[in-house]
């Protein structure tokens, strides 16, 4: 093996800025190795879309990591990994990892009484992918399952925090916290699925309670990173990371909501294109 295979960056895909929480992560447990990250914010939201069209936007970011030459590529996005994972995964030579799965782990490792629920977008619920992952890892596991469409603009906006953020994050945490019948379990455990809820965990754990636990795929999909770098002989042994991020659409944009968001200055971006 060339010692090069190894320093080539991992890529991250997401439909906009808030797969940065997942670089973050990957940058925390991965320091040495660099990173490009592709935020397809001309695009954004994929939630509300349908399946074939974010099959296709994913199939073109992949497209644009192969000619970057990437030695492994994460979906960070939760909706994109829903529909378009198994698609992609065998149209390229690098692995790509999805945040699904790793989600998934996470959830039933902290739960005690086997019943999730389950936060994310539209199509994230109507594609069921979260739960044929939980189902997968736990065939007795219970989920309910919660589309949240006001909460990703509310983040975008800049408004995690505010009065409105919590009255959404009432609306849609409290169904999962009330007995509805065998298809609405009482959740002791709710799954953050879509990269924007990290931004919104205050909100969710004062309205989900103490008796519930609040758990993302952020720190599991960097540990599923490493498990890949290392099988395939493929992690850097050390050197200086370079850590890349690209935007469709202008990157000022993507800068101003990055800062809404993160309230910190963002990362340097620059713009590109899809296909
Ligand atoms: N990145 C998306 C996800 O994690 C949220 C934003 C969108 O709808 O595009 O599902």
């Amino acid at each position: 093996m060339r010692a090069a295979d190894a320093d080539r960056p991992i890529g991250l895909f997401d439909s906009g800025v808030g797969g940065l929480t997942v670089l973050r992560e990957l940058r925390r447990q991965l320091p040495a190795e660099s990173t490009i990250y592709l935020g397809d914010e001309a695009r954004m939201p994929y939630g509300p879309r349908e399946p074939a069209e974010v099959v296709g936007f994913t199939r073109e970011a992949m497209r644009w990591f192969a000619g970057r030459d990437c030695k492994l590529v994460v979906i960070a996005c939760n909706t994109a990994t829903s529909v378009a994972l198994e698609a992609v995964r065998d149209e390229n030579v690098f692995p790509v990892i999805g945040v699904v799965r790793p989600g998934a782990a996470a959830a039933l490792t902290a739960t005690s009484r086997r019943a999730v629920g389950v936060l994310a977008t539209a199509l994230t619920v109507r594609s069921g992918a979260y739960i044929r992952a939980l189902r997968d890892l736990d065939p007795l596991v219970d989920v309910a399952q919660q589309p949240c469409p006001k909460l990703v603009p509310l983040v975008e906006a800049g408004k995690a925090g505010s009065p409105e953020a919590l009255a959404a994050v009432r609306e849609y945490v409290g169904p999962l916290l009330t007995e509805g019948g065998v298809v609405r379990p009482v959740v002791d455990t709710v799954l953050l699925g879509c990269t924007h809820y990290p931004l919104l965990r205050r909100e969710i754990e004062r309205v989900a309670g103490r008796d519930v636990r609040v758990v993302d795929s952020a720190t599991t999909t960097a540990l599923a990173v490493r498990e890949v770098l290392a099988s395939h002989r493929l992690t850097r042994a050390g050197g200086t990371a370079v850590h890349e991020v690209f935007a469709t659409g202008p990157a000022e944009r993507f800068r101003e909501i990055a800062r809404a968001i993160f309230k910190e200055d963002p990362p340097d971006v620059r713009e590109t294109r899809l296909p």
